[in-house]
């Protein structure tokens, strides 16, 4: 049963640093606060739509386009894709966990940390049918970075799996001075012209691009050449990145993305796809974690 604001004021709201907002659509949102910047986050899909450190532009691209509406994600910020990456035979692309409604937990402030987090509904699963029992959390953290933390347990009695990702839109100013740095080297599976290939030198973004890096590396980093900035990726828990951008032809069968918008964005998403599927054993646990640093 979904929460009212009400409650998740009760829950959540701390003076000055975690406030319930309601959006223009009228969807509850949680807005993290601190003297580093601001961290605006969707109850729908748990899905973190801003993130702005003060003094620079916003780190998230969300699509002007991008409708807010019950059951679908927002073409921008942070979706969650959760129990499977990628299309799956009669069930959701990426998952359910993006497409529902999550429940506050908690949240708290230690020093010049502001931290929130929502679960999963138990039930979620079961209503499209996955069978298995888990207790899934999104843990917010706004300090002069931001962290995403995304831990997964095993409350059944048999070992199950998952794949997915933190499927991050990253802005940037052009795409095509863009360049991602640290794949050198990775294999990684093609989506748009299939097969494996192997990552020579840094990543440019000059055409459609659709991969599944099988990369376990700390950290990338996003180099925006036109804003004269960097944003540092780093993660953990993750056994491939997956590096998404339509490019111009693909980009017309998104109704929620300008013609022109894939100049703006791209995606370098925290995964653990393909080969880096999760098996968890009943009981045990695990975090896939992200944390973004805007570095000049
Ligand atoms: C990426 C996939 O992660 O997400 C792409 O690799 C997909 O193949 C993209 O097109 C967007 O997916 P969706 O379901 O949010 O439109």
């Amino acid at each position: 049963m979904s929460q009212s604001i009400a409650q998740l004021s009760g829950i959540l709201s701390i003076d000055g640093h975690v406030a319930v907002t309601v959006s223009p659509a009228g969807l509850p949102h949680l807005l993290l606060t601190n003297r580093h910047g601001l961290v605006d986050v969707a109850l729908a899909g748990a899905q973190v739509l801003r993130y702005e450190p003060h003094g620079t532009a916003p780190v998230l691209f969300v699509s002007e386009r991008a409708q807010e509406v019950a059951g679908k994600s927002v073409r921008g910020g942070i979706p969650i894709c959760w129990p499977w990456f990628g299309p799956k035979a009669g069930a959701a692309q990426h998952g359910f966990a993006r497409n529902v409604v999550w429940q506050a937990v908690s949240s708290e402030v230690h020093g010049e940390t502001v931290s929130l987090t929502l679960a999963l509904p138990a039930d979620a699963g079961s209503a499209v049918g996955w069978p298995d029992a888990y207790a899934v959390m999104l843990t917010v953290r706004l300090s002069d970075v931001l962290v995403v933390e995304l831990s997964v347990a095993n409350r059944g009695t048999q070992a199950w799996q998952w794949s997915g990702a933190l499927h991050t839109y990253l802005a940037v100013d052009d795409i095509r001075q863009t360049r991602i740095v640290g794949l050198d080297g990775c294999r990684y599976r093609d989506q748009v012209l299939g097969g494996e290939q192997l990552q020579h030198g840094d990543l440019l973004i000059d055409r459609e691009i659709d991969r599944v890096y099988h990369d376990r590396a700390a950290a990338l980093r996003v180099v925006d050449g036109a804003a004269l900035r960097v944003i540092e990726v780093a993660k953990w828990g993750s056994g491939s990145t997956v590096v998404w951008n339509p490019w111009i032809e693909r980009s017309a069968g998104f109704a929620d993305l300008a013609p022109d918008a894939y100049q703006r964005f791209v995606c370098v998403e925290t995964a653990n796809a393909d080969a880096a599927a999760v098996t968890l054993a009943p009981g045990e646990r695990t975090v896939l974690g992200l944390r973004l640093r805007v570095t000049e």
